[in-house]
């Protein structure tokens, strides 16, 4: 059933594909938002949309801990990563693989880490993008679900290929959880499984 299909967005900060997928849900809702950070700015996207939202008010001993358990909770069909800091534990990992996802600002396996923007201009890289894959152990590794690409140019500048990534990351993430949500992606046997009705389109929920 449409927007049957619950997810969970996990954000540290800034919140511009938090939003990107608030606004770009078709097939999916979001249930909640949950933040490590009490005072990311993205939350007030979920404000905005009138989305529950869960911070923590614990150490950072028991924070893992707190967030897993907050996770089962909530028990959503996906969670989506958007700018989340923190490395998760490897029992959060196993529990929810499968259906846990995350955007990255570069074409991996290319440029996994922080700073891919900078690094891409330092390598003399003239393509450049983002990545959503599903989540295992690594560090910005596991399944690629999809990837979209712009060129470097010469006069780019962190600032310019981090706006123009950006850009890309906010139709390329809500396009991969809708066909999440609709059935169309799936994680069969550690390969990223596509339906034949996946839409072909990354435009194909902008605008809404
Ligand atoms: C994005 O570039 C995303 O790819 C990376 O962290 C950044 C988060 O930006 N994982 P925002 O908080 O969604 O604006």
């Amino acid at each position: 059933m449409k927007n049957d299909f619950k997810v969970l967005v996990l954000i540290s900060g800034r919140g511009s594909n938090l939003k990107a997928l608030i606004d770009q849900a078709v097939d999916f809702r979001i249930i909640a938002v949950l933040s490590d950070e009490p005072d990311a700015k993205g939350l007030k996207f979920a404000d905005e949309a009138g989305i529950p939202k869960h911070v923590f008010h614990v150490g950072k001993k028991l924070l893992k801990q707190a967030i897993l358990e907050k996770c089962r909770e909530i028990s959503p069909d996906l969670i989506a990563l958007a700018g989340f800091m923190r490395i998760l534990q490897p029992e959060f990992v196993r529990e929810f693989y499968g259906k846990l996802v995350n955007i990255h600002p570069s074409l991996l396996p290319d440029l996994p880490g922080l700073n891919t923007h900078k690094r891409a201009i330092q390598a003399g890289i003239n393509k450049h993008g983002c990545t959503v894959h599903y989540v295992d152990n690594g560090v910005d590794t596991g399944p690629i679900i999809a990837q979209s690409s712009c060129a470097v140019t010469p006069d780019d500048t962190e600032e310019s290929l981090s706006a123009k990534v950006l850009a890309l990351e906010h139709r390329l993430y809500p396009w991969v959880v809708n066909n999440i949500a609709r059935g169309q992606i799936k994680l069969k046997r550690d390969k990223v499984w596509f339906g034949d009705d996946v839409k072909m389109d990354v435009t194909a929920y902008a605008g809404n």
